[in-house]
C-alpha cells in the first residue's frame, strides 16, 4: 500500500500541473507551435492601420464586443444569419478582413495551431501600438468559440444611452470593477460614433426642450453644426475631439470640461464613482500619460481573459468566419 500511494502521488501532481497549464492562457503559448505567430499577426495589422488609422479603434471595439459576448472566443467574427455580427451594435465594426488575411498567411505556415481569437486579441494590441498607444504581452491560447448569437450580443454591450448603474453592473458580471470600466472606456481617446448614437443630447434632452446642461457651452454648437437637427444620422463625429487617431489622455480632458461626444462617456466625469479614477488621467495631474498606459495594459489583459475557452473546449477554426464542419 504504501509503495502504491508513493507511485499515485506522482502521476496525480503531473496531472494536476498539466490541467492547470492547459486551463489558463499564457505569453508565448505558440513559441513553439507556431513561432512566427505573433510577427506574422503584426505584419499584417501594421500595413492595415498604416494605411488607415481607423483599423485601431475598429479593432478595440471588435475586441470589447468578442469579450464581453460569450468570452473572448473570436465569436464576433462568426457569419450567419442571427449571429453577433448581424447585432445593431455590431453592424459597423471593421477589420474582418486584416484578420482574415492574417488567418490564412498563418494556416500556410502552421496549420490548425492559431485561434481566431488570438488572431484579434494580438491584433488589438499591435494597432493601439501602431497610432501610438502603450504595449502589453499578450497571454495566448484562447480557443475559438462554437455559438455567436445576436441575441447575446445585445444583451451584453451596453448601448450610448446606458446609465452608470447599468454600465457597472455589465462590466462586474465580466470581472471588471469600477476602475477597470474608466479604463477602458478611456479606449475612445480614438475612433467615431455615429451622430444617432448622441442626438438626443443636443436639442431635447429627456423632454427639457434644451440641451444636456452637462454640455460644455462653446462645444454645443459645434456638435449642433456636425449633427444638424433632422440632418444625417449616419454622419461620423471623433469621440476625442482633436485627437481622434492619437492614443493619449486627452479623452480625459474634453470629459472633465463637459467636451464628451456620448453621453456614456460624459457620465465618467458627472458619476462620483467614475470620475475619482477618470481625474487620475487628466492633464491636471502629474504622469497622466504613463499612468494611463501602464493601467490601460492591466486592464486589456484582464479583459482579454473573460470566459476563457482553453485545452479542449471549443476549436481552433480552419477559417474565422465559420466553425470546423468536420
Ligand atoms: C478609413 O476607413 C474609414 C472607415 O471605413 C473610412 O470612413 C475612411 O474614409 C477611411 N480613410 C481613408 C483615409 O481611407
Ligand atoms: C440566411 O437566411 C437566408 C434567407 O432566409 C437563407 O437562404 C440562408 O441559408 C441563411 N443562412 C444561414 C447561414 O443560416
Ligand atoms: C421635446 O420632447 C417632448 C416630448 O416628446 C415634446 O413634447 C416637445 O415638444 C419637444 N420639444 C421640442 C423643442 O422639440
Amino acid at each position: 500500500m504504501e509503495v502504491y500511494s508513493g507511485r499515485i502521488k506522482i502521476p496525480l501532481i503531473v496531472l494536476l500541473l498539466s490541467a492547470f497549464a492547459i486551463s489558463s492562457t499564457r505569453v508565448g503559448f505558440y513559441k513553439t507551435t507556431c513561432p512566427q505567430a505573433e510577427a506574422i499577426v503584426q505584419y499584417v495589422v501594421q500595413s492595415a492601420v498604416r494605411s488607415n488609422k481607423s483599423y485601431a479603434s475598429g479593432f478595440l471595439q471588435m475586441f470589447f464586443h468578442d469579450c464581453f459576448v460569450n468570452g473572448c472566443d473570436a465569436s464576433i467574427l462568426l457569419d450567419g444569419n442571427l449571429s453577433e455580427k448581424t447585432a445593431a451594435t455590431n453592424l459597423r465594426l471593421r477589420g474582418f478582413d486584416v484578420i482574415d488575411a492574417a488567418k490564412s498567411m498563418l494556416e500556410t505556415v502552421c496549420p490548425g495551431v492559431v485561434s481566431c481569437a488570438d488572431i484579434l486579441a494580438l491584433a488589438t494590441r499591435d494597432s493601439v501600438v501602431q497610432i501610438g498607444g502603450t504595449s502589453w504581452a499578450v497571454p495566448t491560447g484562447r480557443r475559438d468559440g462554437l455559438v455567436s448569437l445576436k441575441s447575446e450580443a445585445e444583451s451584453n454591450i451596453p448601448g450610448p444611452k446606458a446609465s452608470m448603474d447599468d454600465q457597472i453592473k455589465v462590466f462586474a458580471s465580466k470581472g471588471l470593477n469600477v476602475k477597470d470600466l474608466v479604463i477602458l472606456v478611456g479606449g475612445h481617446t480614438i475612433g467615431t460614433a455615429a451622430c444617432s448614437t448622441f442626438i438626443h443630447r443636443l436639442y431635447n434632452y429627456s423632454n427639457t426642450n434644451g440641451p444636456d446642461p452637462t454640455i460644455d457651452q462653446p462645444f454645443l454648437p459645434h456638435l449642433r453644426t456636425l449633427c444638424p437637427l433632422g440632418g444625417e444620422q449616419a454622419t461620423r463625429v471623433a469621440l476625442d475631439t482633436n485627437s481622434v487617431n492619437t492614443f493619449d489622455t486627452s479623452f480625459f480632458d474634453n470629459i472633465r470640461s463637459g467636451r464628451g461626444v456620448l453621453e456614456t462617456d460624459s457620465m465618467l466625469w458627472t458619476d462620483a464613482r467614475t470620475q475619482k479614477y477618470a481625474q487620475r488621467f487628466t492633464k491636471t495631474r502629474r504622469s497622466h500619460q504613463s499612468a494611463f498606459n501602464k493601467m490601460f495594459a492591466k486592464a486589456m489583459v484582464k479583459m482579454s481573459k473573460i470566459e476563457l475557452k482553453t485545452g479542449n473546449q471549443g476549436e481552433i477554426r480552419r477559417v474565422c468566419n465559420t466553425i470546423n464542419t468536420n
